[in-house]
């Protein structure tokens, strides 16, 4: 039971963005994707969530995803995309509702509502979704994919949050409220891929880190086996310094420049 993707190549006409990229996600951890803009994270999880036409492979649970109808993928994984945009004026707990359309949670109406107070804005649930700030409506889509997948595991299958970027709009404690919601998910025994901005904020949340770069995959595995100065500093072309503060040990990334020019006698 996993999430792999097998060479991957993806083509926007005559772009590349892609090139036979592979990755495995496991249950119970939460796979970071990072790399700069442009590098192919969003295509890459557009192909492994069966939303953009690719080439290779991509199983889910052991399935091709391009076996299974559209309802069994909504079943087994929920998608939240970099931009969330809504046609409609729904209310926030409308907007929430809209997770379950075809999710497993279908028969729990009481589900919309502990999806939105795990994000914190139970208290906005009459609200409309278009009068919300950038954040917050982040966080209100959060709760719908939740929603979608509330189980982390269902029949004794791991279920699956695809994240593009879910804190690029939020201050540093939603931050962590987000990312902690992502690791008690996979903590339960679900699955969560995130595309993630923020380095240091991988490095503490992430089991495994995918780095891309110009469309390849560059490196693959723990926060310490990859975070490092030279793979950081080539994917990212800026010179970045790795350090490991104590008592975690967990990487820590500054821009080289800062660290040479602010330490302080
Ligand atoms: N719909 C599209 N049409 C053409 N090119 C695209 C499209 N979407 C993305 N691209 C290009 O593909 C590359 C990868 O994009 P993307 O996966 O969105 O990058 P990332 O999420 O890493 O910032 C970029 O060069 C981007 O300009
Ligand atoms: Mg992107």
């Amino acid at each position: 039971m996993s999430v792999v993707a097998e060479d991957i190549t993806v083509s926007y006409g005559q772009h590349r963005a892609l090139r036979g990229v592979s990755l495995k996600a496991q249950p119970g951890q939460v796979t970071a994707i990072v790399g700069p803009n442009g590098s192919g994270k969003s295509t890459l999880l557009g192909a492994m969530t069966g939303s953009l036409p690719y080439l290779g492979e991509v199983r889910l649970n052991g399935q091709d995803i391009r076996s299974m109808k559209p309802w069994a993928l909504a079943a087994q994984r929920a998608v939240l995309p970099q931009t969330a945009r809504l046609a409609f004026p729904f209310t926030v707990i409308e907007t929430v509702r809209l997770g379950l359309q075809f999710g497993t949670a279908g028969d729990r109406p009481e589900v919309p509502s502990q999806a939105l107070a795990k994000v914190g804005l139970a208290h906005y649930a009459n609200r409309s979704f278009h009068d919300l700030s950038g954040g917050e409506a982040q966080r209100v889509m959060l709760a719908r994919v939740l929603a979608q997948v509330w189980a982390p595991v269902e029949n004794g299958q791991p279920r699956w949050l695809f994240l593009d970027e879910p804190v690029s709009s939020l201050d540093i404690g939603h931050q962590l409220q987000v990312m902690e919601i992502a690791r008690d998910f996979a903590q339960s025994g679900g699955g969560v891929i995130a595309v993630m901005h923020d380095l240091n904020l991988t490095a503490l949340y992430a089991d495994r880190v995918a780095i891309l770069s110009k469309g390849e995959m560059l490196a693959v595995g723990t926060p310490n086996e990859v975070l490092t100065d030279a793979t950081l500093s080539a994917a990212y072309e800026c010179q970045l310094r790795v350090s490991h503060p104590p008592p975690a040990d967990i990487p820590f990334i500054l821009p080289h420049a800062a660290v040479t020019q602010n330490t302080r006698p």
